[in-house]
């Protein structure tokens, strides 16, 4: 599939405010700074669509995006950061939570996951979540560009094998860098797959 159109819609502090639509919508979730917003725009071709910033928390409210006319991408803010807090383990909002549960057109939930990291307990309590609402998801997981092929597979390994402790089967994934564009046309297929499967 290419993406010949990409517009944000609506930026809603709440689920009941997004937008009203019946067209298949695929929200992308994961800790603050792990790269959701870079990977909009990497899949869009456009660096300027989804606001990114070098400081976690930078996308703050639901933000909608149509694209092609026939389906949305929706950029929510991080998990696991709070101005506030002086801790950084703070769970998601409930504004995100909400939106999971309740928004009836969300095909699937997309979880991006940093691959130069061992397995966080924050991202594995959100998956854990997310199974337990039998919610769709699948992983993507990010900045593959910052180290080797062989680093990247071996912590890839590592995250789906301590899945294993509470999954019986394991999740579509993909390797992605917003650098390099790895994982966009991987991406995008799965997209176009599920959207012909909607209709
Ligand atoms: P919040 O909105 O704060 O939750 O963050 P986010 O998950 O949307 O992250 P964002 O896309 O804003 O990216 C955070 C930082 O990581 C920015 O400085 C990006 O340039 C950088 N970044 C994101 N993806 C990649 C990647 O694939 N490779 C590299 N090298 N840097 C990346
Ligand atoms: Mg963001």
């Amino acid at each position: 599939m290419k993406i010949n159109n990409a517009v944000f819609v609506k930026s809603s502090p709440q689920w009941e405010l997004c937008p009203q639509t019946n067209l298949p919508e695929y929200a992308f979730i994961g800790r603050s700074n792990v790269g959701k917003s870079s990977f909009i725009n990497m899949i869009t071709n456009n660096s300027k669509l989804a606001k990114t910033s070098s400081k976690p928390g930078k996308t703050q409210m639901i933000n909608h995006f149509l694209i092609n006319n026939s389906w949305y991408l929706v950029d929510l803010p991080g998990y696991g950061y709070s101005k506030t807090a002086k801790s950084v383990s703070v769970g998601f909002s409930k504004m995100i939570s909400d939106y999971i549960l309740y928004r009836p057109n969300l095909v699937a939930v997309c979880v991006l996951i940093d691959s130069r990291h061992e397995p966080q307990q924050n991202d594995l309590d959100f998956l854990f979540r997310l199974g337990k609402e039998a919610i769709p998801f699948v992983l993507i997981f990010t900045k593959t560009d910052k180290q080797g092929v062989v680093r990247t597979k071996e912590n890839i390994d590592v995250f789906l094998q301590k899945m294993k402790d509470h999954w019986e089967e394991l999740p579509l994934y993909f390797i992605s860098s917003a650098v390099t564009k790895a994982g966009k046309e991987d991406f995008l297929d799965f997209i176009d797959k599920t959207n012909k499967k909607m209709k």
